[in-house]
């Protein structure tokens, strides 16, 4: 089959790879149908997040239909169509049990798992894609994917539900919502979100929803804070205004009562402390850009709450740890437990209370893939979503 491969940093390649197979009896093998490139994928492709092999298949955020069923798997048939979550959980362990379906402790084989143990303590759950620290499970950017514990993952799509409304199920709509849940949202609530990509738009978008009387969106690309605006987000732009005293003014001096930081640990901006970060992490003498994190702790009320759906990997330099404690904040942050918000938000599309489609500006070739992510990364104003279709599955 085709599959769009990682090959080093910035290099990333659609090859002829073997077809996957049902290895275990819970697995299924899915068509892809549509699968797209997210934040996170960024983190890849710029070789930041350890453990990446030449040769990788990538991809965590795909749907498509079931071809085959391992006979271990009750639940899913051939024929139905299926959103993928990236998260590969097993659904019987401590912390499936749990609804953190993200801290799985069956689905990252002992073996592979040693490095992310090692790494954080104890060792991460599985991801599609995403590097030998989560598994190594080859992604979904390809014609096919192996899904394990197929009968706790996917989420059956009704026929006649386009592939756009549901794709973002797998990833960035839970990520967005699970962002907004963390804020523990109360009535007249403002809630600032910084980084207006994706992830941030949903966030947006699922704060609203969740009852936030306010929202105060920040970026620096216009066509990123035009959405974030649509969706009924004040918008700030970091390289016009400065963000922590706008949000001052904003909150009549006590500052947003929530703030979630969907950046992650590529940070952008011109910062003394932003390129700081720069220097320590181009001399090995730091992993993380912390910028957008040390802004949101500096502006959030005293006694708020921060969210934290930004990727960081490694270990923060300047924490404002201080500012932290003495505030009374509480910080909630992870990977997502997507299979605990699947069949929720999947509702929530059905009954047309969540709308995600406006975000998707691409739609590309599986074959075009590179080139999709060379300009979801180079021009993120115009490309806010790319969307990308094996070839046979074009109508
Ligand atoms: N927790 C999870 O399970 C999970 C899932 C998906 C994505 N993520 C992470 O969420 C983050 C966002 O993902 P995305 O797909 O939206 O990525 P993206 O790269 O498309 O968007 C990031 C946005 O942040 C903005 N930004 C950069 N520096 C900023 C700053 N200093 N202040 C304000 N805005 C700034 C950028 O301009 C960009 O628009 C990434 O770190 C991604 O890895 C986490
Ligand atoms: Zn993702
Ligand atoms: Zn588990």
């Amino acid at each position: 089959m085709r599959a769009l491969t990682w090959q080093g940093k910035h290099d990333v390649r659609v090859e002829t790879v073997p077809d996957p197979r049902i290895i275990n009896p819970r697995d299924a093998i899915i068509r892809i149908t549509s699968t797209a490139i997210c934040g996170s994928d960024l983190h890849l492709y710029d070789d930041v997040i350890p453990g990446m092999k030449s040769g990788d298949v990538l991809g965590h955020e795909f749907m498509g239909e079931v071809v085959e069923v391992g006979p271990g798997n009750q639940k899913l048939k051939v024929g139905e169509r299926v959103v993928v979550p990236f998260v590969i959980a097993c659904g019987q362990c401590f912390f499936c049990g749990k609804q953190q379906f993200a801290a799985c402790d069956n689905s990252n084989p002992a073996e592979k798992a040693d490095a992310s143990e090692l790494a954080y303590g104890y060792p991460m759950a599985a991801a599609f894609g995403y590097s030998h620290l989560t598994g190594g499970y080859p992604g979904g950017q390809a014609e096919y994917a192996r899904v394990p514990f197929s009968d706790i993952g996917p989420i059956v799509i009704p026929d006649g539900v386009d592939d756009d409304k549901v794709l973002f199920l797998s990833d960035i709509l839970p990520t967005g919502w699970m962002a907004a849940v963390n804020c523990d949202i109360e009535s007249g609530d403002t809630v600032a979100v910084w980084g207006c990509g994706p992830v941030g738009l949903f966030a947006i978008q699922s704060a609203l929803v969740l009852g936030a009387h306010r929202v105060i969106a920040i970026d620096h690309h216009p066509h990123r804070l035009e959405l974030a605006k649509s969706l009924g987000a004040e918008v700030i732009n970091f390289e016009e205004t400065r963000v922590n005293e706008a949000l001052a003014e904003l909150t009549g001096g006590i500052g947003p009562d929530a703030c979630i930081d969907a950046v992650g640990m590529e940070s952008h901006g011109l910062s003394p402390d932003n390129l700081l970060d720069h220097i320590k992490v181009k001399t090995f003498m730091a992993t993380d850009r912390v910028h957008a994190l040390r802004q949101v702790i500096m502006a959030t009320r005293k006694g708020g709450r921060i969210s934290i759906p930004g990727v960081y990997g490694g270990v923060a330099d300047k924490f404002p740890i201080g500012a932290l404690m003495e505030k009374g904040l509480t910080l909630k942050t992870g990977q997502t437990h997507v299979q605990k918000f699947s069949q929720q938000l999947l509702d929530l599309i059905l009954d047309g209370k969540l709308d995600t489609t406006f975000l998707i500006s691409h739609r590309l070739d599986l074959e075009e893939a590179a080139e999709g992510y060379k300009n979801f990364k180079e021009k993120q104003n115009e490309f806010t979503k790319v969307v990308l279709k094996p070839k046979f599955t074009r109508h």
